[in-house]
């Protein structure tokens, strides 16, 4: 029958899900955004018992909602209930930072919830769970993550920095008034912070006339080199003082290309920036989450290999490094 056709459902767990980010994720997974238009999906929704009320709330929302592909809502407050059996662990438990504060400032309240709710998905989640940490600090909390769920395989716990990827492609994109789905390869690489390295030197734009390289395009390297790179480093405070609140949609819609690029593979000829567990790719030493250049296909992420580093961007990589080594420390300083 058609029925017999039909896909099993995956599990999507969303932790702080009555925040804001995940009051605009959960409609975007529900429709298909984030696992595609023909899979049906579960959704675990958790927070802490100060918002159980509001969760519920969300939850009765997707049930007004009559989405077709949503096979079932499960809003808890209890962590190992709403990891039982689930595929995808969307992380955006934790408090954001205020207008003012950098977003290590929010590690010692952040941090530990990482290490707790490590150990409940291991315990309870799929052998194979992907996931994918969107708190801040978002690259120290998704390595505090894998250290305490050495269980879960390094290469399924990753931080979106796909969100910054993003506005450095929205920002060259209104910089050249060129369609943003024609700008690609811009990679950004390092912390989830205003040290990251959004880099240009091998994106390009499809035109009518073929691949051309942003930087010819531009043709304004002190743009590129400057301003370019503060705008998107600082573009989470910018949103923070414009709104007085952090990024959500944006957030919500780069965490869905995040999963779907994932789970279902980057398109060919480009890349997407992801932090994951760095093996030593680009000099950067193991034992970090650093974002990276990455293709993914059925279901894995490789970094792409052999990128030309310039003494400029190459101080940048390292710079970035160092602040993720130090928040590490400063992690496990918490953690004691
Ligand atoms: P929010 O305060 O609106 O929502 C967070 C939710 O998490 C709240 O409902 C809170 O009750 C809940 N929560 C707190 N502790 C929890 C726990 N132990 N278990 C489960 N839930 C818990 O915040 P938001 O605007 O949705 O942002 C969430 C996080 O995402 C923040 O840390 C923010 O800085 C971060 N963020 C990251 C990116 C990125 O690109 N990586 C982008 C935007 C926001
Ligand atoms: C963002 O980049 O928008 C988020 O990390 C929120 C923040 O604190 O900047």
């Amino acid at each position: 029958s058609f029925l017999s056709m039909e896909k099993e459902p995956v599990t999507v767990l969303v932790t702080g899900a009555a925040g804001q980010i995940g009051y605009a994720i959960v409609p975007m997974i529900a429709r298909g955004a984030m696992l595609g238009p023909d899979q049906p999906v579960i959704l675990h929704m958790l927070d802490i018992e100060p918002a159980a009320e509001s969760l519920n709330g969300v939850k009765m929302e997707l049930i007004d909602a009559a989405f077709p592909l949503l096979r079932g809502v499960v809003a808890t407050t209890d962590v190992h209930e709403a990891c039982k059996g689930v595929n995808i662990a969307v992380m955006v438990g934790g408090f954001p930072r205020k207008e003012g504060m950098e977003r290590k400032d929010v590690m010692s309240k952040n941090v530990s919830i990482y290490k707790a709710q490590a150990s409940a998905l291991e315990k309870n989640a799929a052998a194979d769970v992907k996931v994918l940490v969107v708190a801040n600090p978002a690259n120290t909390n998704a390595l505090i993550l894998k250290e305490f769920a050495p269980s879960i395989p390094e290469k399924n716990i990753t931080c979106l920095t796909r969100l910054d990827h993003n506005r450095a492609l929205g920002q060259i994109s209104e910089k050249l008034n060129v369609h943003v789905g024609d700008v690609k390869n811009v990679i950004i690489w390092g912390n989830h912070s205003s040290t990251q390295y959004p880099d240009v030197n091998h994106a390009t734009v499809t035109t009518s006339g073929g691949e051309k390289p942003v930087r010819e395009l531009v043709a304004n390297d002190q743009w590129l080199n400057t301003e370019f790179i503060t705008t998107v480093q600082q573009r989470g405070a910018a949103i923070i003082k414009a709104r007085k609140l952090s990024s959500a949609l944006s957030a919500a819609s780069s965490a869905c290309d995040h999963i779907r690029d994932w789970v279902l593979g980057t398109p060919k000829g480009s890349w997407v920036s992801m932090g994951v567990y760095s093996d030593g790719s680009y000099g950067i030493q193991p034992g970090l989450v650093y974002s990276f250049p990455v293709t993914c296909e059925k279901g894995q992420w490789s970094i792409v290999q052999g990128l030309k580093i310039d003494e400029f961007s190459r101080g940048k990589l390292d710079a970035t490094a160092e602040e993720l080594i130090e928040e590490k420390s400063l992690a496990h300083s918490c953690l004691n």
